[in-house]
């Protein structure tokens, strides 16, 4: 078995080899440049691990691998279009450095590539792993839908929440896992018990994904610091602030919201402080955590599997970017 890291790597060393090296230098340019700007690899790395956790090999997984990649990768790209997100990795994103154009038909041409890498797994895992793939592909739109739609709905209950973010975020890292189990020759059971447990950790990533947009370190997230804020995204903090300013009679967050001030992200923060929001989303955060953990006891593999497992925890969700 390979350490996370020395899986990261060897997906990393695919992912440069195989790097756009043809013509037209518009199309193709900006997706080496947003794939080399960074990215912390997750969802290749999982789904490489999940395939040598049922005792495959991650040879034949890496095609499958760098699909998922760039699948997430075009759903960036286009997500800090309507993030309207100045910053990525550190970088400007695509539609600032290029143009909007080059962002939608980039990133366009990087989804066809996942398809591309897909049809090369194996024959008898193809349908299987495609249909897993084009489920979760939807949902991931849908799940940005929802996400868009809600910056405008003034009343996003938590459920809501959890449903949009199990849609835009959740489904593709346990989708990536599900993959890697398949390839790795697990049956339909482990391999759904696997989804579930990385679902769990899904939301649980997306609950610190919200809170680093508020208060991680701007040059370590390596994205505008307080952007959900600026966009009134529906985060789960905002919906619990929004909450506390009801029960309190409280319209200063209302205010904020219908404005676009140089003040806006500090006001917020500062209501979020009164109201002990960071605290609420931690506490979430870490229920979602044991849900994960209450999700891979149930998972058929030996003890020091799971704990190769457990340690995904502090990789996806304890992290500061
Ligand atoms: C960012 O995903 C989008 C979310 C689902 C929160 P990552 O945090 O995995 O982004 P990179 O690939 O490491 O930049
Ligand atoms: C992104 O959610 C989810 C997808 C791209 C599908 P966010 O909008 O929160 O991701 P970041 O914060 O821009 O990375
Ligand atoms: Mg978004
Ligand atoms: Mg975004
Ligand atoms: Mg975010």
């Amino acid at each position: 078995m390979h350490s996370i890291e020395e899986l990261r790597e060897i997906f990393t060393t695919y992912l440069n080899q195989e790097s756009f090296q043809q013509e037209p230098k518009n199309l193709y340019e900006p997706n080496n440049y947003f794939l080399q700007i960074g990215g912390k690899r997750l969802r290749p790395t999982l789904l490489l691990l999940a395939t040598e956790l049922f005792g495959g090999k991650i040879e034949n997984a890496l095609p499958a691998s760098l699909a998922i990649e760039y699948f997430h990768n075009f759903t960036l790209i286009h997500d800090d279009v309507m993030d309207n997100a100045p910053v990525r990795r550190g970088f400007t994103t695509i539609h600032e450095k290029y143009n909007l154009n080059t962002a939608i038909l980039s990133g366009d041409v990087l989804m066809i590539k996942a398809c591309e890498y897909l049809s090369k797994v194996e024959a008898i895992y193809f349908k299987t792993v495609f249909d897993v793939y084009t489920k979760t592909a939807i949902e991931v739109c849908e799940g940005q839908q929802y996400d868009i739609d809600f910056e405008k709905k003034e009343k996003v209950t938590h459920d809501e929440y959890l449903e949009m973010i199990r849609l835009k975020t959740s489904v593709l890292l346990a989708a990536s896992m599900k993959i890697g189990a398949i390839l790795g020759g697990a049956n339909n059971e482990d391999a759904d018990l696997l989804y579930s447990y990385a679902e769990n950790l899904g939301i649980a990533f997306q609950i610190q994904d919200d809170i680093l947009d508020c208060y991680g370190d701007e040059t370590v997230v390596g994205k505008q610091p307080g952007g959900d804020i600026i966009q009134n995204k529906k985060t789960l903090l905002l919906i619990e602030a929004i909450k506390k300013s009801e029960r309190n009679n409280d319209n200063r967050l209302a205010d904020l919201l219908n404005q676009q001030s140089a003040e806006k992200v500090k006001s917020v923060l500062a209501i979020f402080d009164k109201y002990g929001i960071k605290t609420f989303a931690l506490q979430q955060r870490d229920e979602y955590v044991q849900q994960a953990e209450l999700s891979l006891e149930k998972i058929n593999l030996d003890d020091n599997k799971k704990s190769v497992l457990k340690s995904l925890i502090d990789y996806l969700v304890m992290r500061d970017f």
